[in-house]
């Protein structure tokens, strides 16, 4: 017996090693007979490529091979042809053409994530996609607006008049459970009580910081990670089996709305999987909006005197009465928020090349991975003058009714799948916490900020190392 295990493991290695010789020579061929490919980094190592370095600092690593080779370049990472765009004139290549595809691009990352089932996907994500654009489409936020306005309400109410805390934990906590209960339903999600939530927040918190690993990696290196979405999934899977469905489609939330739409089998799946999409970067975004404004003195007494002149007639406890009117009437904290998501905006977006193109001379074959990244193109000068100082008043140009936005400004992606929760989020939600926290509480003082070069495909650069720097006092 032990002879005979002896000789399977062996053969099993020797399949492996032929295995991996194959797909190295397959990634070293992979358009070897293209004429004209852009300029790459190979890297040393068979099929990882360069993806041990790029993995450690994957934002500085794209720009000095950017320095390196030029605007548009191909990174071997892992078995795959990373190629970048860098330039605005070439994003029309990634955002409108018809040789790039998004759901193509993103699939297997849904896959491992939410173990959506491939077949699924492709059936039911454009469907998705609008149903979560028109929900949260300009003209359907006003009541949101107001619910919203009275979930933040309730959770700043309970700070009391001062006290110290973590400004992280506290925006995390407040937008969880407002945008949770608008979205999902209330209490639909376990935010009634105080332990049922902590213990949802600590899965969902390991979910989010792990994503990208979840991504790429199999589950039994990221143990962790696993078990949180075992346990988010389940949750999910217990709402869609206890869930009662209101007779009107109006009144239905976001969440049965999808739940009706989508395959029974994977809808808890869809669910895990908007419910990501609508907290991961709306959380970060909320901070670093603060964060930036707590750091830069003369913006913070700006703001301070213009939130408090409209706001003046609200006590502690009271609820705000949130209009169009009166977001209207403070875009300076708008153009806050822009900047904020202007300085900290997704590291990389992606497509995958179904037809092989040409752009700028060079061939980008069908297969690639192509790969823009917001974070770096907002810090193109051209566009954006001095561009890592943050200065809302660059936004005061912009007509911001009409939700506008500079030009090389591509936060939100761009195409037919641009971020269906743009116009929540650049409308009223950070906005209004940001409003209500500065009426709430008075930030006294706030250490914070080391930043983390991190690489989220599509999620904002929270890049906060040290969770306790984000500490504040109010009063
Ligand atoms: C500052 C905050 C946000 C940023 C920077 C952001 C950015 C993005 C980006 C870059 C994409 C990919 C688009 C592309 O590749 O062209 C995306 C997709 C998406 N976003 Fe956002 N987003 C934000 C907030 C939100 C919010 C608040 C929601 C929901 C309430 C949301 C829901 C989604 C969904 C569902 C997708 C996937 C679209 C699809 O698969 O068709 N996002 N977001």
């Amino acid at each position: 017996m032990a002879v005979d295990a002896t000789f399977d493991l062996n053969y099993l290695l020797f399949i492996c090693l032929i295995l991996l010789i194959f797909s190295c020579y397959c990634v070293f061929c992979k358009g070897k007979n293209v004429s004209n490919l852009p300029p790459s980094c190979r890297g040393w190592i068979p099929w990882l490529g360069c993806a041990l370095e790029f993995g450690q600092s994957p934002l500085n690593f794209i720009e000095n091979k950017r320095k390196q080779l030029g605007p548009i370049f191909t990174l071997y990472v892992a078995g795959e042809r990373m190629t970048f765009l860098t330039e605005w004139d070439d994003f029309p290549n990634f955002f409108q053409s018809s040789n790039v595809d998004f759901q193509k691009g993103v699939q297997s990352s849904v896959q491992n994530v939410a173990a959506v089932s491939e077949k699924s996907f492709f059936q039911f994500h454009t469907s998705l996609h609008d149903i979560v654009k028109g929900r949260l489409a300009s003209s359907m936020l006003e009541p949101i607006s107001q619910n919203l306005c009275t979930e933040f309400n309730e959770q700043l109410n309970k700070l009391g008049e001062s006290g110290s805390g973590d400004l992280y934990g506290l925006v995390r906590e407040s937008m969880y459970k407002g945008v949770i209960n608008l979205l999902f339903g209330r209490h639909v999600l376990p935010t009634r009580t105080l332990e049922e939530f902590k213990e949802f927040e600590r899965h969902f918190v390991v979910f989010d910081e792990q994503f990208e690993y979840g991504a790429r990696l199999p589950p039994f290196f990221i143990r962790k990670w696993s078990n949180s979405r075992e346990w988010l999934l389940k949750l999910f899977h217990s709402v869609v089996k206890n869930m009662e469905f209101p007779k009107q489609t109006e009144e239905q939330t976001l969440l049965q709305t999808i739940l009706q739409t989508v395959d029974a089998e994977n809808s808890p799946n869809f669910g895990l999987l908007i419910l990501w999409a609508s907290l991961a970067n709306a959380i970060p975004i909320t901070f670093w909006t603060l964060g930036f404004i707590l750091e830069n003195q003369e913006i913070y007494n700006r703001l301070k005197k213009d939130i408090r002149t409209k706001f003046h007639a609200t006590k502690q406890g009271e609820y705000i009465e949130i209009t169009e009117e009166v977001l209207r009437s403070m875009p300076y904290v708008k153009c806050c928020m822009l900047e904020a998501i202007r300085l900290r905006s997704p590291g990389i977006i992606t497509r995958k090349v179904i037809k092989t193109f040409k752009v700028k001379g060079y061939t980008i074959p069908e297969g690639d991975r192509l790969m823009v990244s917001p974070y770096w193109a907002h810090r193109n000068p051209r566009h954006f003058p001095e561009p890592d100082t943050f200065n809302p008043d660059r936004w005061l140009s912009v007509d911001l009714d009409k939700n506008q936005f500079l030009e090389g400004f591509i936060a939100f992606g761009g195409g037919r799948y641009q971020c269906p929760g743009r116009q929540l989020l650049s409308h009223h939600n950070v906005l209004l916490l940001v409003a209500l926290m500065f009426m709430k509480i008075f930030v006294v003082s706030i250490r914070y900020i080391a930043f983390k070069t991190m690489l989220k495909p599509i999620g904002v650069c929270l890049g906060l190392q040290n969770k306790s720097k984000t500490q504040m006092e109010y009063a």
